[in-house]
């Protein structure tokens, strides 16, 4: 199983979009390519729960399973099944905040390998981990980069200027830190309007910023927007939209460049 973490510390830029989408085809093949659907994981990471509501398994009332996870280091029991085939997700809620400060005031165990040892755990039962993360580096952030092989960076372009492309090198480095061995998958371009500050914005990334940059960009959709409005993915609403269709080509780019998995994630 390859556990890819979605990860930017801004909020905005289709962190909870990116996953979902790339959760979901992956999960669902591609059959005029001939690509079978892989077995995934989802993991909402994120307190918000977001990812959960889109697949009507956020619940207020009591501590989600991601929190258990953390809690305990054990996977079992702590899955929940999808509609869709072949996807399978993991809950979060704000009950993370509460079990981050019960983690970190146990002093007895480690604290930042839980996820790690929980995921070792299912890693015959899927092919692809998919971890949705919120924008900060609280320990569920440092236990999804301990786990994870490969990184995947959404970036709204005009969520940043210029300067804030550089400190968003930075920052990449700062998450990599938390463990070298994570490869950076490439940063993804989301919500893409074109215009003259995005377009310079696009050349920087691509040639000067030292990372790799999806070659597909995601188009700024109204139905992508829209459907958040009714927690849906982008490709359930409207397989039509622009940014349904852009998913669908970064998806096979992504399966293209970096779907044949390596022997540590085959494990
Ligand atoms: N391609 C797109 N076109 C239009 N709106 C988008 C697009 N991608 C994301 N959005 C909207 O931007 C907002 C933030 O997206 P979200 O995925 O929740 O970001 P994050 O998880 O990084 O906070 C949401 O309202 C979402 O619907
Ligand atoms: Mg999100």
């Amino acid at each position: 199983m390859k556990i890819i973490s979605v990860i930017n510390l801004k909020g905005g830029v289709a962190k909870t979009t990116t996953a979902v989408s790339l959760a979901e085809l992956l999960a669902e093949g591609d059959r005029r390519r001939k690509r079978k659907g892989s077995r995934v994981l989802l993991f909402d990471n994120d307190k918000q729960g977001n990812t959960s509501r889109m697949f009507g398994v956020y619940n207020g009332e009591r501590e989600a399973e991601a929190c258990r996870i953390i809690k305990t280091g054990r996977i079992t029991g702590n899955i929940r099944d999808t509609k869709e085939e072949n996807l399978d997700i993991v809950p979060c809620n704000y009950f993370m905040e509460l079990a981050e400060l019960e983690i970190k005031a146990d002093k007895e165990h480690a604290q930042h390998d839980r996820y790690k040892s929980a995921l070792h755990e299912v890693s015959g039962q899927y092919d692809y981990c998919i971890i949705d993360n919120p924008p900060d580096l609280g320990m569920n952030v440092i236990n999804a980069m301990v786990a994870t092989h490969e990184i995947i960076i959404p970036v709204r372009l005009d969520a940043y200027s210029l300067d804030g492309l550089e400190e968003l090198v930075e920052q990449i480095n700062q998450i990599r830190a938390l463990n070298p061995k994570a490869r950076i998958g490439g940063v993804l371009i989301t919500d893409f309007e074109k215009s003259d500050t995005s377009e310079a914005a696009e050349r920087w990334l691509r040639t000067k910023s030292g990372c790799h940059v999806f070659q597909c960009k995601i188009r700024h959709s109204k139905k992508a927007k829209d459907a958040t409005f009714y927690r849906q993915t982008p490709t359930h609403y409207s397989v039509r939209s622009g940014a349904a269709q852009d998913y669908k080509a970064f998806t096979e780019e992504y399966v293209q460049k970096f779907g044949h998995l390596a022997a540590e994630e085959r494990r």
